[in-house]
């Protein structure tokens, strides 16, 4: 049986094209079955579309609350019976409910060495705090900001002369064969989420 992925954008998507190609190239046994995008303008979708991978764009309506914006995210997602939710540079905070409702199910890339540098603007965190080194974190969602049970992470170094967007570039080669890797070993089954603990098997 194909383990399904459903994943959620809101922006450029490169890392969601990533996990796309390691499905393509073989290296991840998954299949893509929802694309969805807060945003109707995520240039990700774009690609998506001419992918051939289907594509939702769930916008939230003006008054609308998390928890009833969450609950359309996830009727509209639970229509693709997703194994896995892959949040690939979603931009919104998702409510307790969402997170209950995927538990063990639910996952994140964060740029940083997590707990270090949470919240927006990672990369420009490690900068101003002068550590020397960096890199990103894939993580299971909990109900708090980018503090979800560790499964792995990649250090980069921070050069001198860097900045925001060399670094980001350096961490984002990372994201890309992070994210693939461990999505990979969530659908064989060799990393779990018990609890608040990750098992890896
Ligand atoms: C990545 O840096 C990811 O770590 C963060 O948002 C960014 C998304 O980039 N959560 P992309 O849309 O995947 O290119």
């Amino acid at each position: 049986m194909t383990f399904r992925l459903a994943i959620l954008i809101s922006g450029r998507g490169s890392n969601m094209m990533a996990i796309h190609r390691a499905v393509l190239a073989g290296r991840l046994n998954a299949e893509i079955t929802l694309i969805c995008s807060d945003q109707a303008g995520a240039a990700g979708l774009q690609y998506a579309e001419e992918q051939g991978i289907p594509t939702q764009v769930i916008q939230k309506s003006s008054g609308e609350s998390r928890e009833e914006y969450d609950r359309r995210l996830i009727e509209c997602l639970d229509q693709a019976r997703p194994d896995l939710v892959v949040l690939a540079g979603f931009m919104r905070l998702l409510s307790p409910a969402f997170v209950r409702h995927y538990s063990g199910k639910l996952i994140n890339i964060h740029p940083s060495l997590l707990p270090k540098f949470p919240g927006l603007h990672a990369q420009a965190q490690a900068l101003a705090a002068g550590v020397k080194e960096s890199g990103c974190t894939v993580h299971f969602v909990d109900e708090g900001c980018d503090t979800g049970p560790i499964i792995a992470q990649a250090k980069v170094p921070v050069l001198p002369g860097d900045d925001e967007d060399s670094l980001s570039e350096r961490i984002l080669q990372q994201e890309h064969r992070l994210y693939a890797e461990c999505i990979e070993k969530i659908a064989q089954g060799k990393i779990k989420l018990d609890g608040k603990r990750v098992i890896g098997l």
